[in-house]
């Protein structure tokens, strides 16, 4: 099993699955979800129609269409708001839902963003922790899944999501 960080665009990863940081209405947005959007075709969003949205912290699986990826998991994160309206948990859930998704379709290689640390606002140190600690845990209960690569889109995200990890590794 591994996990690893790197710095690059999501849409390029050819992992089993990839994860957008979507909306609830899974109808597409900004950032991540649009640039996955745009990648994917507009096949995808008309997939998307068809499921209703998607709860915070819940994840929902499509194709990848023009994507590398074979599936794309959608999950909302949880917009921030302080901190003490349950923000972590709900972070927790997304990646361990959307972990546990793609071990029940058989990926074997699964790149997550950086959920809920651009427009929801959510502090890049706080979410890179418990990202981390809610995959390393969730690995532990997969069957297939194997990789887990975190896609960093600048470097300050990267040297975050990299300290959260090697932190994770001296708490071992
Ligand atoms: N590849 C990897 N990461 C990306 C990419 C990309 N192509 N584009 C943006 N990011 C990064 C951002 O830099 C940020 O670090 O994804 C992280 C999450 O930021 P957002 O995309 O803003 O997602 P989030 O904070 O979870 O807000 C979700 O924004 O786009 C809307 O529809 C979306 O309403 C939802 C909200």
């Amino acid at each position: 099993m591994a996990i690893n960080v790197i710095l690059g665009d999501i849409t390029k990863v050819s992992a089993d699955a990839i994860v957008n940081a979507a909306n609830t209405s899974l109808l597409g947005g900004g950032g991540v979800d649009g640039a996955i959007h745009r990648a994917a075709g507009p096949e995808l969003l008309a997939y998307c129609r068809t499921l209703g949205g998607c709860r915070t912290g819940e994840a929902k699986i499509t194709p990848g269409f023009r994507l590398p990826a074979k599936y794309v998991i959608h999950t909302p994160g949880p917009i921030w708001r302080g901190g003490d309206r349950g923000e972590a948990r709900l972070l927790e859930n997304s990646y361990r839902n959307s972990l546990r998704l793609a071990d029940e379709n058989g990926c074997v290689s699964v790149a997550f963003p950086s959920i809920s640390t651009g427009v929801y606002g959510y502090p890049l140190d706080r979410a890179a922790a418990v990202a981390v600690s809610a995959v390393a845990g969730g690995l532990g209960e997969c069957r297939s899944v194997r990789d887990v690569t975190f896609v960093c889109f600048d470097a300050r995200t990267e040297a975050a999501y990299r300290a959260a990890l090697d932190e994770l590794g001296a708490a071992k």
